[in-house]
């Protein structure tokens, strides 16, 4: 069946709720899992959700979910503007993958509005709090279901 999933969050997501919370609001990631957990049940998807500081934890998550999963969701935090690494294993997983981002990053600074994997991801969420890791699992759900157009 075409319906596991990776959520991966890169470094500082594990202090959501302590972080910047006009940013990124008061929800932490236990809770954050908790929500997504639920969904992925009733679109029944089997999900695996995970964080890292590290770079290179990151770039072999990524690289060990192309043989384990079907699609991603991939917020890389501070990463997503610096990796070439993580950009480099994105590439390898050739399914769907979103990049996600619980803020705006185009609103915020200049730093953070380029990201190094926008271009080849298949779509984004950015800017709609922690209710996007939602609409990523619906619509990833979609994708694996061919009922995205
Ligand atoms: C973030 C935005 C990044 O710029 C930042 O470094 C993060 C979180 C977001 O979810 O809004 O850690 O990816």
């Amino acid at each position: 069946m075409n319906n596991k999933i990776i959520i991966i969050n890169g470094p500082n997501l594990n202090l959501l709720g302590e972080r910047e919370q006009s940013q990124y609001g008061s929800i932490t990631i236990e809770k954050l899992k908790e929500n997504c957990t639920k969904k992925c049940k009733e679109l029944n998807l089997e999900v695996v959700f995970a964080q890292s500081n590290v770079e290179g934890e990151l770039v072999n998550m990524i690289q060990e979910s192309r043989k384990k999963f079907n699609g991603m969701i991939i917020n890389a935090a501070a990463f997503t503007h610096t990796s070439v690494a993580i950009r480099d294993a994105l590439e390898l997983f050739k399914k769907p993958i979103i990049e996600l981002h619980i803020s705006n990053i185009y609103k915020r600074e200049e730093f953070r509005q380029k990201s190094l994997i926008s271009d080849i991801v298949t779509g984004g969420i950015f800017g709609l709090g922690a209710n996007g890791y939602i609409l990523a699992i619906i619509s990833m759900h979609k994708l694996l279901n061919n009922e995205n157009r």
